[in-house]
């Protein structure tokens, strides 16, 4: 979504802004824009990429060494150059960049207007200018400071002026925010990886707290004014690992990252000899685990399918009920919960809007509460009572895929975590440890569908709507198959339970609408066959993937690909192999926009 870079030093601002964002560009967005600072404010702003507004600066780059800068992914106001931060106060004595959502942007563009203020923009950011040049003395901190109490809202923001020469502002209310500490210059960003390479180490600001930035100086204050002593983290960085290889594209790349995603996600947390595994960071001791009776999984997305999967996996191997709940519905829910349920947030960024304000809510109502994240350091990272990391390195195509599998390989530990301290016999903990174990390479060796996958996209690329069909474990994998269509290719796409069908949705099967069915063998193997009969019966064409030794299914099908033989629990792992790539092959034939797709961002932080 929207992104921020800020930077104060002795060195030219515009090229390290522009790495910066450009660093950030993978999470979506419309427009951008860039303001130095240079004994007046220089601005320039082009629609579309960051290439375009690099075009825009062309030979005539801004001079100054502080200044800010701003993706923004359109919320209020058209995608136009008039709408893309940073947005001036009238007098050009304050420029601002803003991520997150002013709700009360309406009323206070009227009460300016009747000021006597003219805006030359559809956006809500365009009224915090107005209002911090409305409080400025001879103080911009005292003014962005007096300014904050009138948003109602989220914000990150980042405010430079003329009149303050290398000075930034910035204030946190929902929206992240991070402070790069440097030698003789200092940078403010809406995301840490923006900073790598430049910050040595780094500030995450909590809401409600303002940083002030000089080149040799940076201050975390509260809502008072009052200087804050703030933890500084060092900042881990590695420059390979937006390398994109040999791979055409971030998404492909991650998908061939699965096997050693998986491993990751495994190391270090199976204890062999008790069978059972080990978290670092849950935060819970043993008697507090069992005591432990309920658990509400709450997530958005792709994230919300793991949870899907999750529910299955503790019911199975824990005998635990478990609620899967969409973040944005449960926040605004008041559902009974007892003080032995525990409210787990499954999410890659951290900073899911929604998601965020779930855990909040949860822990406003005494719960304790889990992450299951894969970005350290993130808002829900530092917020959950108990943390547990996706170690899948960054996922950079916004279509999730390697966080997906890692999400699926940290649920089944969690409950084999769970389930030993209950039900779940040594013999059964050590099967599953052992089964685990083999899939790093269940999936290279699913990898190997992948010319296949490609043929058959070119059959099917023309479709205009796309049936995923699956039960029981393999349910969420029909409605994650029908959203990596559906995002990166733009084809119409429905995920349902096999046998729903009936209900309803096989009104759309004719010879133009192709179904993918997933039947790889397990206990509901039969009937899912009965399910693939009917749409066969009414002409609809049949991807199946299914096991490679399954000659029945061969027979039925139009189209079928092969997966390795896993237990029932561990088919969502090698299914979503030959669905992501499925997704890929149709979305490149299409000629889509893969690591970009339209419309869409890579973190929601609005809600
Ligand atoms: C996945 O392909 C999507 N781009 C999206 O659904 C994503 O999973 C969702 O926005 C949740 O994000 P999170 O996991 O970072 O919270």
């Amino acid at each position: 979504m929207c992104g921020i870079v800020g930077y104060t030093g002795r060195r030219d601002a515009q090229p390290i802004l522009l790495e910066g964002i450009a660093r950030l560009e993978y999470r979506g967005y419309d427009s951008a824009g860039l303001a130095t600072v240079n004994g007046k404010l220089y601005v320039r702003k082009a629609v579309g990429r960051i290439a375009e507004l690099r075009s825009a600066l062309n030979g005539q780059p801004l001079a100054g060494t502080s200044g800010i800068c701003h993706t923004r992914w359109a919320t209020h106001g058209n995608v136009t150059e008039a709408n893309a931060h940073p947005h001036l106060s009238a007098d050009g004595a304050i420029a601002v960049v803003h991520n997150g959502v002013i709700e009360n942007y309406d009323a206070l563009k009227r009460q300016l207007q009747a000021q006597g203020v003219n805006f030359n923009s559809q956006t809500d950011t365009e009224v915090i200018a107005h209002l911090i040049a409305s409080f400025l003395k001879d103080d911009l901190v005292e003014a962005v400071r007096q300014a904050l109490p009138s948003l109602k809202g989220t914000y990150g923001l980042a405010v430079v002026s003329p009149r303050f020469p290398n000075l930034i502002v910035g204030a946190r209310l929902g929206s992240p925010l991070v402070v790069g500490l440097g030698e003789g210059e200092n940078f403010l960003a809406s995301d840490s990886s923006a900073l790598g390479g430049y910050a040595k180490s780094v500030i995450y600001l909590e809401d409600n707290q303002m940083c002030v930035l000089t080149p040799e100086r940076c201050e975390v204050l509260d809502a008072d004014r009052t200087r804050l002593d703030a933890e500084i983290h060092a900042l881990d960085w590695a420059p390979a690992d937006n390398d994109l290889g040999a791979f055409a594209h971030y998404m492909l790349k991650e998908i061939y990252e699965q096997p050693e995603v998986i491993g990751r996600a495994l190391a270090g947390r199976l204890d062999v000899a008790e069978a059972t595994a080990h978290f670092e960071g849950l935060n819970l001791d043993a008697n507090q685990l069992r005591q432990v009776d309920r658990l509400i999984m709450t997530a958005c997305g792709t994230s919300y399918h793991a949870a899907l999967i999750g529910e299955h996996l503790f019911e199975q191997f824990a005998r635990m009920p478990v609620e899967v709940e969409y973040a944005s519905e449960f926040r605004y829910r008041n559902p009974p919960l007892d003080k032995n349920t525990i409210v787990v947030g499954i999410t890659q960024s951290g900073e899911t809007a929604d998601t965020l304000a779930a855990i909040r809510e949860s822990k406003r109502k005494g719960q304790r509460t889990i992450g299951i994240c894969n970005v350290a350091g993130s808002s829900i990272a530092r917020e959950v009572d108990g943390d547990v990391y996706l170690h899948a390195g960054p996922e950079i195509g916004v279509a999730s895929t390697k966080a997906f599998t890692a999400q699926l390989t940290v649920l089944t530990l969690l409950a084999v975590h769970f389930g030993r301290m209950r039900h779940l016999s040594y013999q059964a903990g050590a099967r599953i440890l052992d089964e685990l174990q083999a899939m790093p390479d269940a999936v290279r060796e699913t990898l190997k569908c992948h010319d296949q996958v490609a043929r058959i996209a070119q059959k099917y690329h023309h479709a205009s709507t796309m049936l995923y069909l699956g039960r029981q474990y393999l349910y969420p994998l029909a409605l994650e198959g029908a959203l990596k269509l559906k995002e990166i290719s733009y084809i119409h796409a429905e995920g349902y339970p096999a046998a729903e069908m009936k209900h309803g949705p096989i009104a759309l099967v004719d010879e133009n609408t192709p179904s993918v069915f997933l039947v790889p063998h397990g206990s509901v193997y039969d009937k899912v066959m009965s399910n693939l009969e009917e749409i066969k019966a009414r002409g609809g064409p049949i991807i199946a993937i299914a096991c490679a030794e399954d000659k029945h299914v061969e027979a039925k099908a139009d189209d079928i690909i092969h997966v390795p033989s896993v237990p029932e629990y561990l088919q969502p792992l090698v299914t979503a192999i030959p669905l992501q790539l499925l997704a890929y092959h149709i979305a490149l034939l299409r000629g889509c926009d893969i690591d970009k797709p339209r419309n869409l961002a890579k973190s929601v932080t609005v809600e």
